[in-house]
């Protein structure tokens, strides 16, 4: 039974690396040179410790939360994750449509696996897209475009890639896509053989929204492309501006992490911001996104949403996040460990285990609504 055995979003992903091979588990556990952001990123929330409050009627609590007129019915969404079906095949579809299930954001990752248009019909209500803005401007206007006619309600640009980064684990591993069939590779598969019946079943996964203008992606061939794809050294607030304008939605920046990219994201006219450092995966010295959500916040003023991703873990991360004053959060890692885990019913067990540890958090520190939480919960020496 998955909820005595797997207590925890690390039990999943000890489960996790047992079954996925270990090009695909370091592609998704790992990060950027010495993966220190990944583990400040933890440290960041470790910190931090919260004041239990008694003598407080609690009986009944919410976890609701309303960002962008939308009511979601849990305070944490999954954030854009490319290439997940290699991970484990259909992690896109699966985890879309727990999102739906379950009423939660999804973030469907503009190098993801599945379609723009697939996976607005799977979860029209929970389903944003994540664009990146590539080469090519061409692209990045068509892919708004086919967001917004498959329904999509929020744009999200990531921009924390200027350049690719160096992650060693992808480079020790020669990670290419198709992988090169070397014997290191081979023996690393075989033992698989879960993951490996599952993907020979569904095939090689495919940057579907790239299809279009890449034969690369249409061949399968494409992690190149998908990297000229997410660079984007021209970011420029001037660039970023006429996205804004091409979106009629509501637009949110993902990636921002100092006060000065927070006003500059105000001025392009961005409605809402995800603190993040891409989960510690682009500028290893980056600080953790839990430290810099204070000055983000402050500098973005009141009338914009300040989410938080990389390196939540658990409901009390959640709540610390929510106190320190996010908007709402998100992770990455922690739903694709569930899928890479469990199969189909992995997204929902991790949902299920952050969802029980917020309740029990908020019973704990004497606060009915989540939407209540302020610093005033955080523990302050002295
Ligand atoms: C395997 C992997 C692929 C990712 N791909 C994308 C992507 O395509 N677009 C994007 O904005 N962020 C991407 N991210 C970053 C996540 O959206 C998110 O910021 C990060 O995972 C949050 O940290 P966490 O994994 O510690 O929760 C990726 C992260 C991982 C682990």
């Amino acid at each position: 039974m998955p909820t005595r055995k797997y207590l925890t979003v690390d039990d999943l992903r000890a489960r996790a690396k047992k079954r996925i091979p270990k090009i695909a588990f370091d592609y998704l556990d790992g990060g950027a040179g010495t993966e220190s952001n990944i583990h400040r990123n933890r440290f960041g929330f470790e910190k931090i410790t919260l004041s239990p409050e008694y003598l407080r009627d609690v009986t009944e609590r919410s976890q609701k939360v309303t960002l962008f007129k939308h009511n979601y019915d849990a305070p944490i969404g999954i954030s854009p994750v490319g290439l997940a079906n290699l991970i484990w095949p259909k992690a896109d579809t699966i985890l879309a449509k727990m999102a739906k299930k379950r009423n939660i954001p999804y973030l469907l990752s503009a190098v993801g696996t599945t379609s723009i248009e697939e996976i607005a019909r799977i979860a029209p209500e929970q389903a944003w897209f994540q664009l990146y803005v590539p080469g090519q401007d061409h692209i990045c206007f068509d892919l708004i475009r086919r967001a917004k006619e498959a329904g999509i309600k929020v744009l999200v640009l990531t921009v924390d890639i200027p350049a690719p980064s160096k992650r060693l684990r992808d480079i020790r591993n020669n990670f290419t896509l198709p992988f090169k069939i070397t014997p290191k590779i081979i023996s690393n598969i075989a033992f698989k053989p879960s993951w490996l019946i599952a993907t020979l079943a569904n095939g090689t996964p495919r940057f579907e929204n790239m299809v279009p203008y890449m034969q690369d992606a249409a061949d399968s061939k494409s992690l190149d492309a998908a990297q000229v794809l997410q660079t984007s050294p021209r970011l420029s607030e001037d660039f970023v501006k006429r996205v804004r304008d091409a979106w009629e939605g509501s637009f949110v920046i993902k990636g921002i992490l100092s006060q000065k990219s927070a006003e500059a994201a105000k001025r392009v006219g961005a409605d809402g911001i995800i603190v993040s450092n891409h989960g510690g995966r682009q500028l290893d010295c980056a600080p953790s996104s839990i430290e810099a959500l204070p000055k983000v916040i402050k500098a973005a003023g009141p009338g914009m949403t300040v989410m938080l991703d990389s390196g939540i873990r658990s409901g009390n991360d959640i709540v610390k996040a929510f106190a320190s004053g996010a908007a709402f959060t998100f992770s990455g890692r922690s739903f694709v460990f569930g899928v890479g885990a469990l199969g189909a019913p992995g997204g929902e067990h991790v949902l299920d285990l952050l969802v029980d540890e917020v309740d029990k958090t908020l019973t704990q520190i004497g606060c009915k609504n989540i939407m209540e939480l302020g610093p005033e919960y955080i523990w302050q020496q002295g």
